[in-house]
Parts: structure tokens; C-alpha cells; sequence
């Protein structure tokens, strides 16, 4: 089977057929995951806290990222590969652009992710001017945990739907070719949804967005500390870890997942 692209995951969303996305960091991970058939992969800065222990996101430096991203990308064959760009490593546009060249030549992604709403539109602008494919993440935006005031549920509320809302179509404009939206009521995920032409992955972000992703040790329970509303735990059942990622992977293809339970009011 060819390489998934773009183009691909654009056809996916025109057909409503949904994109299953997981995050991996290591070799090992990735080639389950690709058997699995998930389409894209995501080089998550979660890495900080799922594999190096931290409290958050925001001590993973580029160099981490370039190692995982490195790790992944010699296992990955077809799935699409999509690495972030870690806290303070895009603070100005030359910056970015520097950093999200390393993470393409020297970390073989396909695409960079960033946080941000409006602030990033120059940013986007930029790396979309060299041929550098951006994912856009907006809701819940971890490495802004302590100025949000702890990981929490975003976009409650009118005002705060519609600047979610306003900023994702911003977004879009300055070139970013992907969103993920995290942890917001899922009316905003399906209106946002609905409302961009490009594929939308949530996190917590209801049933009704372009495709899902989750962070692949969640799935499988091995989370450090409390587990969020918008996980299932693919392994409580049993069995294998393959089946586990077999098994998420037909759920959010068949739309078993997220359930409303799983998903924010
Ligand atoms: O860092 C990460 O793994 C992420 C996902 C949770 C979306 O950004």
C-alpha cells in the first residue's frame, strides 16, 4: 500500500470517512501502530510526560523531539507523519522556521504541529511560504497549562466557542493544513468540523470531528495519574496490544468512538 498523503486524508474527510490518528515515540510502537492501519502519526510532545515523567509538556526540548521523530520516522512505512514543535521553539516566525526545518530534514516529518490561535496566523503564514506543512491545535493547548489554569475543559460558552471557532478558520487562511482540537464540548468540535475544509482530529472534542487521536499509552491504561473523560482503555478487556490498537483503530473508523460519555456536554 502506498504512503498516505495529504491529499488522502483531504478525500477522507470529503467522504466522511474518518482519520484515525495515534502518537507514538519509539520504533517498537510505531510498527503496531502501522499495522494497525492508523493513517497518521503523531510525534507528540506528551513524550515529556508519558515518557520522560515530567508534569507537563513544556521541558521537552527540539533535540527530544528530533530523537523520537527520528525513532518513528525508521520504523514508519506508509502512515502520515506529523511531529510538535515543543514550548518556546516558535516563539517568532525565523525561529520556527529554523526549528520546523530540523524537525522535517533531520527528523523526517511530514508535517509540524504548533498551539495557538490568532498569535501563531504569522507564524503559519511563514512555515506555509516554504513548503512546510502545519497542524494548528487549539482548545485545550498544553503547553499553556499554567496560564489556563490547569488541563481543562475549553470553548464553554458562547464567546469562548466562537473565538475557538474564529481562530480555527484564521487559521486555515494563513495555510495550516490540519487542526487538532482538544478537549472542548463536542457541539464546537462538529462546528468547527463542518466549518473548516481541512481534516479536523479531536481530542476529546466529541464524535463529530474528521478523525481522532489519543495518546497510544492511554489506550492501553498505562496513563501516570488521573485518566481523562475522553480516553477508553482499549486493553481492560484484554488481550493483546495489537488488538487493542486493531480495536481503536475500527472504533473510530466505525464511529464507536468517542461515545457521549466519552465526549463533553
Ligand atoms: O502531544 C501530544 O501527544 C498531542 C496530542 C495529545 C494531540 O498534542
Amino acid at each position: 500500500m502506498s504512503a498516505i498523503t495529504l491529499t488522502d486524508l483531504n478525500q477522507c474527510k470529503a467522504r466522511g470517512e474518518k482519520i484515525a490518528v495515534l502518537t507514538s515515540y519509539d520504533a517498537s510502537f510505531t510498527t503496531r501502530i502501522e499495522q494497525a492501519g492508523a493513517e497518521v502519526i503523531l510525534v507528540g510532545d506528551s513524550l515529556g510526560m508519558v515518557v520522560q515523567g515530567h508534569e507537563s509538556t513544556l521541558p521537552v526540548t527540539m533535540d527530544d523531539m528530533v530523537y523520537h521523530c527520528r525513532n518513528v520516522a525508521r520504523a514508519r512505512a506508509r502512515a502520515f507523519l506529523i511531529a510538535d514543535m515543543p514550548f518556546m521553539s516558535y516563539a517568532s516566525p525565523r525561529q520556527a522556521l529554523d526549528n520546523a526545518g530540523r524537525l522535517m530534514q533531520e527528523g523526517f516529518a511530514h508535517m509540524v504541529k504548533l498551539e495557538g490561535g490568532r498569535v501563531q496566523i504569522e507564524t503559519v503564514r511563514r512555515l506555509a511560504e516554504h513548503a512546510i506543512p502545519v497542524c494548528a491545535h487549539l482548545g485545550l493547548t498544553p503547553q499553556s497549562v499554567h496560564q489556563l489554569g490547569g488541563f481543562r475543559v475549553q470553548g464553554r460558552g458562547s464567546a469562548a466557542a466562537r473565538a475557538i471557532l474564529d481562530d480555527a478558520v484564521a487559521l486555515q487562511c494563513a495555510g495550516a493544513q490540519m487542526l487538532v482540537l482538544e478537549c472542548v464540548p463536542g457541539g464546537l468540535g462538529k462546528a468547527v468540523s463542518e466549518r473548516l475544509d481541512i481534516p479536523v482530529i479531536g481530542i476529546g472534542a466529541g464524535p463529530d470531528c474528521d478523525g481522532q487521536v489519543l495518546v497510544v499509552y492511554d489506550l492501553l491504561g498505562l496513563s501516570i495519574g488521573p485518566t481523562p473523560r475522553f480516553v477508553r482503555n482499549f486493553l481492560a478487556a484484554g488481550g493483546s496490544v495489537q488488538q487493542a490498537l486493531d480495536d481503536y483503530v475500527a472504533a473510530v473508523k466505525s464511529g464507536d468512538f468517542p461515545s457521549a460519555e466519552e465526549s463533553y456536554p
